[in-house]
Formats: structure tokens, C-alpha cells, sequence
């Protein structure tokens, strides 16, 4: 690992695609800033595995961040960010930051009723992350939880638009019980889910308050390199280079729709189990794949 620099890229990673609805957040919040992505697209999803195989896996793929010399690393993924240990983040070679603390501040500045929904994949939900974060920012909070498991394929497969037949079934399905419970703000806590927040703000009405985790992680990654002076100084022109573990043409495919830029560039395959954090941090990098 080089001296952390201004100069260096952002590492961000997720199990996925999904990661680059944070991505788009970067561009928009710091645009001179370097980005390198790595989407595991070969071990998608996360969110139905056990902890012990998420934090196994988000260790390599910190390892392959750093080993790509990045002076930050952001979890984009819910899964990942409720999962992977405090201590263990706190003790990276450059800060770690995941999505679950920024949005519980959103939501805690967000809610006047003191009801907090919480959207999240299997594994998110089950690990009660948001809720414990929530608690002592908002004391007596009462949060209502739903996994939607079937929030992520519809939106890979295209199924986000607003009046999407298939769309508005599964949402009611899972978000009857939080606009019963009168949640006036709703964690997206999930990469995927906001490309469905025109259908789910639809359903939830317009007095429900929703908190996109990847746009509360850019604004929260951006005070955290202020403070670290770290950050670029550098206005625009950042450029993001795409790593994957499997499929990069279906990556770019769909990267095209997740970022909203018709042209998001090519990703380059890396054999993501070849990355070890245990020999990165010793100085040892993996031969090129
Ligand atoms: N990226 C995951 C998350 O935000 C969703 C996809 C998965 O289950 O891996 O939790």
C-alpha cells in the first residue's frame, strides 16, 4: 500500500451491479474524483448467504481494492455494510466507510413521527443494522423491517418503471405492512432500490420521506476526505475504471441503466479469489490476471 493521496482513486465495491446507483451518486457529489469499482458479479447475490461467506467475500474484494491503490473504500452494498465488522473496517489501511451509518442520520433528521421503515435484502433485515444504528440517534424509534428478495431480479431484468405491472404487485406485497404501520420515512437500504423509488413513493404517498444509502454515503465519503484531506481538488473530469468477477459485457449492459449514462465504459474480469487481504496488507499482490 502506497502513502495515502488526494491524487489516489475511490475504492468502491459491491456483490454486484447494484453498487453503481452509489457510483452515480460519487459522480454527482465529487466529480473530480477517481473512481475504481469492483462489482463480484460471479458470487451475486449476498444478501441470501450466511455472515461468515459475506465477510469472506467482502475481504477479498477489499483486498483487490487495495491492492489497486485506493485511498478510500466504500461498501455500497446493504448486505455488506450490515454485515462486515466495525473493528475490522476501523483497522483497513485506508478508512472504510458503509452505508448503514449516513443513511440511519438521514432518516434520524428525516422523521417527525419517530416510524422508520427499513428495506433491505434477506440478510440486511435478518442482521438488524439499521435498527440497532437508529436507536441512539433516535431515541424510542419504532422501525417496521421487510426483506424484498425479489426487488433485485426485477430491477436486473428491467422491472423499475413506475406502472410496471410487476413492479406494483411485489411492492404492495412488501410495503403494505410498513404503510399500515404509518412509517414517514423509508431506508432504501438496498443499492438496487432506487431505481425503484418512483414506483415505491408512488405507493407510500407523498408524505413518506425516502433515504437513498448510496447517495447519503457520497455526502457522507465526501466529509469524511475533507476532514482527512483527503479529497481531490480537482473540480470535474474524474474518470471510473470497472472491475467484475464474472460477465463484464452484461455488466456494462446494464451499468448503461444503473448510472443513467449510455456509454459507462468497458469492466476487465479479475479473479477476485486470488485476492487475499492478509498477504495485501504484507505487500504482496496477486500476478495481473
Ligand atoms: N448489493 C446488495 C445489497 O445492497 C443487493 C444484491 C445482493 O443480494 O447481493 O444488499
Amino acid at each position: 500500500m502506497s502513502q495515502l493521496n488526494p491524487a489516489m482513486p475511490l475504492g468502491v465495491f459491491d456483490s454486484g451491479l447494484g453498487g453503481l446507483t452509489a457510483v452515480r451518486e460519487l459522480r454527482r457529489v465529487l466529480p473530480g474524483e477517481d473512481i475504481v469499482y469492483f462489482g463480484d458479479t460471479g458470487r451475486v447475490p449476498y444478501g441470501t448467504k450466511g455472515r461468515e461467506v459475506i465477510i469472506s467475500y467482502a475481504r477479498q474484494d477489499i483486498a483487490f481494492l487495495l491492492s489497486r491503490d485506493v485511498k478510500t473504500l466504500l461498501a455500497a452494498c446493504g448486505t455488506v455494510s450490515s454485515t462486515f465488522p466495525a473493528a475490522e473496517g476501523d483497522a483497513l489501511p485506508a478508512p472504510y466507510l458503509g452505508v448503514v451509518g449516513p443513511t440511519t442520520e438521514a432518516a434520524a433528521r428525516a422523521t417527525k413521527n419517530g416510524r422508520v421503515g427499513i428495506i433491505g435484502t434477506e440478510a440486511t433485515i435478518a442482521s438488524g443494522s439499521y435498527k440497532a444504528a437508529l436507536e441512539p440517534l433516535c431515541p424510542g424509534v419504532e422501525t417496521v423491517g421487510a426483506a424484498c428478495p425479489l426487488f433485485v431480479p426485477l430491477v436486473e431484468n428491467g422491472h423499475f418503471a413506475p406502472g410496471d405491472p410487476l413492479v406494483e404487485l411485489t411492492v404492495v406485497e412488501y410495503l403494505a405492512p410498513l404503510k399500515a404501520a404509518g412509517v414517514d420515512t423509508l431506508i432504501l437500504g438496498c443499492t438496487h432500490y432506487p431505481l425503484l423509488a418512483g414506483a415505491i413513493g408512488a405507493y407510500m404517498g407523498p408524505d413518506v420521506t425516502l433515504i437513498d444509502s448510496g447517495r447519503q454515503a457520497a455526502l457522507a465519503l465526501k466529509a469524511r476526505l475533507e476532514a482527512q484531506n483527503l479529497l481531490n481538488p480537482r473540480q470535474s473530469g474524474g474518470a471510473t475504471a470497472y472491475y467484475v468477477s464474472d460477465a463484464p459485457e452484461r455488466f456494462s449492459r446494464l451499468a448503461a441503466i444503473l448510472l443513467g449514462d449510455e456509454n459507462p465504459g468497458a469492466a476487465t474480469q479479475i479473479t477476485i479469489e486470488k485476492y487475499d487481504l492478509r498477504w495485501i496488507r504484507k505487500g504482496y499482490r496477486p500476478a495481473t490476471d
